[in-house]
């Protein structure tokens, strides 16, 4: 069976991914960055191995690139972000919380990829999927606020358009999802869909997506975002 690399894989749509990926026979390298004390990751049933990744800490990354070197992996897929500060207004941005969002949301996802390149392209698949937001869209925004974290997805969004053209020659299909607005800590219990709604979703867009439509922003229904 192809095997899946998920980051933020302990709870929210991570953990989702974890659950659907395994139900489905995949093998799931699941990381987190406290692989110790698992509450719900632990229970999921299937070919599940847990690894710590703390996605913003360069050790961290290049120690489980080691760990897995010369492991096929067919689809890396960065779900771990943070939302960062809210209520905040234009004049009052905490821009040392900004730079934490960034390098979460933007420069992990990059580096991620990058370590495990290697991995990717011995599999037969080779994808990378990134979990966007809507909120990072320019041609969407009608509103301010939320600097920070919409900041943070539109650049996430260009730096994966960047790496679709960088690697094109090694034909990698790449692309950033929208999930919905999703009932987890991040989303809030009033958001809009269930976990396992969006991520079915997403797996459906995931399994579409070829190097024929690579490098482009997907919703989790399929439809596609404008940048
Ligand atoms: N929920 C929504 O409505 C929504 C909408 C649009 C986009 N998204 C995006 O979807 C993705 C998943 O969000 P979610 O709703 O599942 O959020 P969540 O419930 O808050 O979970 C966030 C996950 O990211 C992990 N994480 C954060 N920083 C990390 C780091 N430095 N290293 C490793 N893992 C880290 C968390 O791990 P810890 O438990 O260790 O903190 C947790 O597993 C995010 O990229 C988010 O921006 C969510």
């Amino acid at each position: 069976m192809p095997t899946v690399m998920i980051t933020g894989a302990n709870r929210g749509i991570g953990l989702e991914f974890v659950r659907q990926y395994a139900a489905g026979g995949w093998k799931v390298l699941a990381t987190c960055r406290n692989p110790f004390g698992l509450g719900d990751l632990a229970r999921v049933e299937g070919d599940i191995e847990i690894h710590g990744l703390d996605v913003t800490d360069p050790y961290s990354i290049t120690r489980l690139a080691k760990d897995l070197e010369g492991v096929a992996i067919d689809i890396l897929l960065n779900s771990a972000g943070i939302f960062g500060p809210k209520g905040y207004t234009f004049d009052d941005v905490d821009y040392h919380e900004w730079m934490k969002v960034f390098e979460t949301n933007v420069f992990s996802p990059l580096k991620i990829c990058t370590a495990f390149l290697p991995n990717v392209l011995k599999s037969e698949q080779k994808k990378m999927i990134t979990v966007s937001s809507i909120m990072g869209s320019i041609g969407r925004n009608t509103g301010g606020g939320n600097y920070i974290y919409k900041s943070s997805k539109a650049a996430l969004n260009q730096v994966m358009k960047c790496l679709t053209n960088d690697l094109t020659d090694q034909h990698i299909a790449i692309c950033v999802v929208h999930p919905g607005w999703v009932q987890t800590d991040m989303g809030g219990e009033s958001a809009d869909i269930t976990a396992e709604v969006s991520v079915a979703g997403m797996l459906r867009v995931v399994e579409d997506l070829t190097f024929e439509s690579t490098g482009r922003f997907y919703n989790y229904d399929g439809s596609e975002l404008p940048w």
